[in-house]
């Protein structure tokens, strides 16, 4: 019985949904700790397809416990349609699912100003006022789920937020304000509709490690992505790595047993920033199409490039990993050469590690060791030695270079497209 972590080790888009989703058979309890609706976590069962972007992606196992924690940001519109779209599918929610009372809630002014900001930012957030809403959390503006149920509180907090936003609204950005009133009655609705599933989640978690169950943390977006470690100012707005478990679901971080680092098996990147590994030529678009490299959540093509290995050593020290998993092996079937990136060039200096100035990241050249491809298929392959000797290779080389073990390895997007090496709960 333990607590596992299963996070993304790049940019986000590492697949984390369908590895999630196979970890939940063993699991009691699935927890989301950050993050928001800018997530789009994909899992295909039987061929039917479906994109989780608040809800865990343990939902889809039956009678599992599902937890939206307490370091979440929530849009009750997004998640209510959600809900709804789980049930006409005939997944049971009523009794799975809980959302942590103290949850940050985003609000339509969230939206509007990202809008209006992302205009001179350009970040190439996902536009779900993400940044805006853990902005207002961090500066005690925000309004959490519990406040749904304090009518005359959640107005006045509405009002008073508004007074700034629809003046920067109006004079800055030259935008329509917003009418207190109007937000106050609709979210007092979203309030009634989520009433049954909220509770207190921290408590819940905590009473599930005391029973000794198995607890899946599932993470959004990637290591390179986290507001203080990622390639700021071109990331989300919360802590992705290992640390934002404790802060955003209330475990100790002493509870914690397993951290398993989820990575493509070449690299993508979704909106604005540093990316030294980026294909830009036709094998990046081939890649892009056999890897359906376009975002889940909102539909941009994501950049593509080669596996990173000094920016995988970094997520692998912040993170503390105990284990790999390599997703989408299959795409890069029928390549000739696959390269790897095993060093930066900047300037005259050669270095292995991850450069924390962002004008060095943007500026070096990666350094490629190439590997041989393999021209047979990988796609659905359940048992690693079935794999042709070259990308058995290629993983061997991953697991040698970055010292950490490779325990599943991913083939497809259907849930059984699994090599499972070795147990992870
Ligand atoms: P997440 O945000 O980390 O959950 O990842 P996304 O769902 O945004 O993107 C991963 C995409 O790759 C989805 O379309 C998955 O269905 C797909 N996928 C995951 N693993 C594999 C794999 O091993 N092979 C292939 N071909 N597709 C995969
Ligand atoms: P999952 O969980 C990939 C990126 C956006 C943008 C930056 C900031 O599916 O892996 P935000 O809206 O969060 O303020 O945008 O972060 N981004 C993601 N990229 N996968 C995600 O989530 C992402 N969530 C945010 O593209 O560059
Ligand atoms: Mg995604």
């Amino acid at each position: 019985m333990s607590t596992l972590v299963v996070l993304g080790i790049q940019w986000g888009d590492e697949g984390k949904g369908k590895l999630v989703d196979f970890l939940s058979q063993k699991a009691h309890m699935i927890v989301r700790f950050q993050g928001g609706n800018n997530a789009g976590h994909t899992i295909v069962i039987n061929g039917h397809k479906y994109i989780l972007h608040l809800i865990p992606s343990g939902i889809l196992n039956e009678e599992k416990r599902c937890i939206i924690g307490n370091g979440v940001v929530v849009d009750p519109a997004i998640l209510l349609l959600e809900i709804e779209r789980l049930k006409e599918r005939g997944i049971k929610v009523d009794g799975n699912l809980f959302i942590s009372k103290t949850a940050h809630l985003i609000m339509p002014y969230h939206i509007a100003l990202e809008r209006e900001m992302e205009k001179s930012k350009n970040i190439g957030t996902t536009g779900r006022g993400i940044g805006p809403a853990y902005t207002d959390k961090i500066s005690r503006n925000g309004i959490r789920v519990i406040d749904l149920y304090f009518p005359d509180l959640l107005l006045s907090k509405i009002s008073s937020n508004l007074q700034v936003i629809n003046f920067l609204l109006e004079h800055f950005y030259k935008a329509e304000p917003l009418d207190a009133r109007e937000i106050y009655e609709l979210y007092l609705s979203y309030g009634e509709k989520l009433s049954k599933y909220v509770a207190d989640t921290e408590a819940l978690i905590n009473n599930a490690v005391e029973a000794k169950q198995n607890i899946l943390f599932e993470g959004a977006q990637g290591t390179l992505l986290d507001i203080d470690h990622g390639t700021y100012p071109y990331v989300t707005s919360s802590n992705t790595i290992a640390g934002g478990v404790c802060t955003g679901s209330g475990i100790s971080p002493l509870k914690i047993n397993k951290i398993v680092g989820v990575t493509k098996a070449y690299t993508t990147r979704v909106g604005e920033g540093p990316f030294p590994t980026e294909i830009k030529d036709s094998i990046g678009d081939y890649i892009r199409e056999k890897g359906g490299e376009y975002g889940a959540t909102t539909g941009r093509p994501r950049r593509c490039g080669w596996l990173d290995l000094v920016a995988l050593k970094y997520a692998i020290r912040v993170n503390g990993l105990s284990g790999l998993a390599i997703t989408k092996l299959d795409v890069l079937d029928g390549l000739n050469t696959i390269k790897m990136c095993i060093g930066y060039k900047y300037g005259d200096k050669v270095f292995d590690s991850f450069p924390k100035e962002l004008e060095v990241l943007n500026g070096c050249e990666p350094i490629y060791k190439d590997l041989p491809g393999w021209d047979i298929s990988t796609g659905g392959i359940r048992d690693f030695e079935k794999l042709p000797k070259n990308a058995k290779a290629y993983i061997k080389e991953i697991e040698n270079l970055l010292q950490v073990k490779v325990q599943i390895i991913s083939t497809g997007q259907g849930r059984e497209d699994t090599i499972l090496l070795d147990e992870v709960f």
